[in-house]
């Protein structure tokens, strides 16, 4: 019997709380590890290397366009590790969504070079790590703030500012009890960052205007997350995704899933990442609050929901 040699790297998916899209413009956001993982299973083979994801399977020299960051940055880790580009098989396995601003990208990439590194007994510094995962970020977001990689890194909520990076680990002393839904749509991210760009280029008073006004709504959360206001940090949801749909991310869908929530309880709820599909996100008073909340969005639309407590590495999910 051959002795095959595996190993596997994780990743786990990333909510935006407040400061989508003003990030890629050097202003403050706030993320929090969401703990969905990835997996990617790294194992012997000979001859080229090959791939199979939900999305697809084949050679990686084959890898679709949306993919491509993927290869650069495989191609890349084999180069720091001394290994040649062939001999492996690279196995994704996911339960985060893909294009729902979930992190699944970054946080796919992170698993993948995470594993390669451990297959190959090396070293991986956090340099290397944010290197290689901004590398495939560049394909997959054009432009990435950096926010969703550091984000599916952190085991806390972090703040985020271009250009220092992670600002500061913003520690509660309560846990948040959070209601993700999906609209079942992708959000392409690279589009919604285009698209606030063009509201830059044809409006910039009114772009700075709204810039201006979610920093102020970021400052003030990451206040009512160290102080454990939840109350507040809800009413700021609320006011965020005001703001969002000023800079035209958010869709008819998000709007309605944002109404959902707050009708059936919600502290506050918002869009969270680029926008234009993808997910909210819902702040509930306590457990019993997130699982009503959660049934009413199913039952209203959503595709899938899930909530969990920030204290807690466990996700209950409604839906496929
Ligand atoms: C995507 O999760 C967040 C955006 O701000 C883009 C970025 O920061 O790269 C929309």
């Amino acid at each position: 019997m051959i002795n095959r040699k595996e190993a596997k790297g994780l990743a786990h998916g990333k909510l935006i709380l407040t400061g989508e899209h003003i990030v890629v413009y050097n202003k403050p956001a706030i993320a929090i590890p969401f703990p969905l993982q990835i997996r990617a299973g790294i194992s012997q083979k000979s001859g080229e290397i090959t791939v199979s994801s939900k999305l697809y399977n084949g050679r990686l020299h084959d890898l679709p366009g949306e993919m491509l960051g993927l290869q650069v940055c495989v191609n890349k880790s084999l180069e720091l590790c001394h290994q040649p580009n062939e001999g492996i098989h690279i196995e994704i396995t996911s339960d985060i969504p893909e294009g729902r601003g979930l992190g699944s990208s970054a946080a796919s990439a992170m698993a993948v070079v995470r594993g390669i590194f451990e297959y190959f007994h090396k070293f991986l510094s956090d340099e290397q790590l944010f290197f290689l995962v901004e590398l495939a970020e560049t394909y997959a977001h054009g432009k990435p703030s950096g926010i969703d990689m550091m984000a599916v890194a952190s085991e806390e909520p972090i703040l985020y500012q271009k250009p220092e990076g992670v600002v500061k680990n913003l520690v509660s002393p309560n846990p948040f009890h959070i209601v993700v839904a999906d609209t079942g749509q992708i959000g392409d991210t690279k589009k919604a960052v285009e698209h606030v760009n063009a509201l830059k280029v044809e409006k910039p008073k009114v772009f700075l205007n709204v810039i201006d006004e979610i920093e102020e709504i970021v400052k003030k959360a990451q206040k009512a997350i160290l102080e454990g206001n939840i109350g507040l940090l809800g009413a700021l949801f609320v006011a965020n995704h005001e703001k969002l749909k000023e800079l035209n991310v958010s869709n008819s869908m998000l709007d309605h899933l944002v109404e959902v929530a707050i009708g059936s309880g919600a502290l506050g709820a918002k869009l969270t990442g680029g926008g234009m599909g993808g997910c909210i996100i819902a702040l509930a008073m306590d457990r019993k609050d997130a699982k009503s909340i959660a049934k009413t969005l199913k039952e209203q639309g959503a595709k899938t929901v899930w909530d969990f407590s920030t204290n807690s590495s466990k996700v209950y999910k409604l839906g496929h």
